[in-house]
């Protein structure tokens, strides 16, 4: 076993808290956050929604809670979902919308850039009619995870909101990496969620907090969210303990974050010149790097080699990801570079 710190590239969830958070935690000014009385947590609320161009903004445990407690303020009961094929609400939430919420989601799909087509934006929004539901909301994900943490730009977010615009149904963002999207596009935050009525987004994520997201938008909304949030068992306590890493979150931590994505690049330039090795590098643009990998491979078992090098990555049968965060430096990334040659050259990743 290697003796040298494990890098852990399997998830930017892998990032632990920087030193000054949890000093910050440690001395963080706490009250009762259900009566609304943390003054760190009413911080980090009110810098938060000023950061993302909205009204109010509301503390979550995690970017899960933050995108049900949006759709339940936002989408009637009974109501439509849309959201992408290759979304995080709908894939990756167990079903939270109906399970919980008795609203069903109606999958549009999503382009390899991320987007919709936005004539399939208008045809899935349903007409007045007594056996279909109402289409209550348009969920968008920015950056878009499963298409490779691909960055949507502000005319294409212009774009895809524009018929629920029209049609005053609302939009929320998944924007669980929107600091990822706006980096990379050099822009601010708000250029990106200006026509979202809600944005969700995670502080635990490239940002290093130890727990939690924001959701922010209209006051009437977000209280509608913070009753959603009590319902769900969210309420919490002396928050500020974890507010206090939130709000150095987004003070200290965006700025690392385009060296994130040059790193990401790296390791994508690296391992696509491997024989059976796919990486879509257009798609390569943020911290995540998909690859995926001919019959010959296994990703379990390259994973596996890897993790014997002291590098953790996330892999199934046909493929692999690595997600950057600012605890993998450059000496990280050609360690997992390494590693992965390593694993794939000596023949371990070799499929049975
Ligand atoms: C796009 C996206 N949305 C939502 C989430 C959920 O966040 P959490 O793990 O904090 O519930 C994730 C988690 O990885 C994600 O990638």
């Amino acid at each position: 076993m290697d003796a040298r710190p494990i890098i852990d590239l399997r998830g930017d969830w892998a990032a632990p808290p920087t030193a000054d958070m949890r000093r910050a935690m440690a001395s963080a000014e706490v009250g009762d956050d259900i009566t609304g009385e943390d003054p760190t947590v009413n911080r980090l609320e009110a810098m938060a929604a000023e950061v993302l161009g909205k009204e109010a903004g509301l503390f979550v445990p995690s970017g899960s809670m933050g995108n049900l407690v949006a759709i339940l303020a936002l989408a009637p009961w009974g109501s439509e979902v849309l959201a992408g094929d290759q979304s995080h609400i709908a894939g990756a939430e167990q079903g939270g919308a109906a399970v919980v919420g008795g609203r069903s989601i109606r999958t549009l799909s999503n382009a390899s850039m991320g987007q919709f087509d936005p004539a399939a934006i208008r045809a899935a929004i349903r007409e007045d009619d007594i056996h279909y539901p109402r289409t209550g909301l348009l969920c968008l994900e920015n950056t878009q995870n499963q298409c490779g943490g691909v960055p949507l730009d502000a005319a294409t977010m212009t774009e895809q909101t524009a018929t629920a615009r029209e049609l005053g149904i609302p939009v929320h963002l998944d924007g669980s990496r929107i600091w990822n999207a706006a980096a990379a596009l050099g822009v601010p935050e708000t250029d990106l969620t200006a026509h979202c009525t809600t944005v969700q987004a995670c502080l635990s994520k490239g940002l290093a907090a130890p727990v939690g997201s924001v959701l922010v938008g209209p006051a009437e909304t977000i209280a509608a969210a913070r009753r959603h949030r009590k319902l769900l068992g969210g309420g919490m306590r002396q928050a500020g303990v974890l507010a206090a890493a939130g709000i150095l979150a987004l003070t200290d931590m965006r700025a690392g974050l385009a060296a994130d994505h040059r790193r990401a690049r790296r390791i994508a330039e690296a391992i696509v010149t491997v024989p059976g090795v796919a990486v879509n590098l257009e798609t390569v643009r943020t911290n995540l790097v998909y690859a995926s990998l001919g019959p010959d491979l296994d990703g379990g078992r390259i994973a596996a080699a890897m993790a014997r090098d002291g590098v953790r990555i996330s892999a199934w049968t046909s493929g692999m990801r690595f997600a950057l965060h600012y605890a993998v430096d450059d000496d990280g990334v050609d360690r997992a570079i390494a590693a992965f040659e390593a694993a794939v050259g000596h023949g371990a990743g070799v499929a049975a």
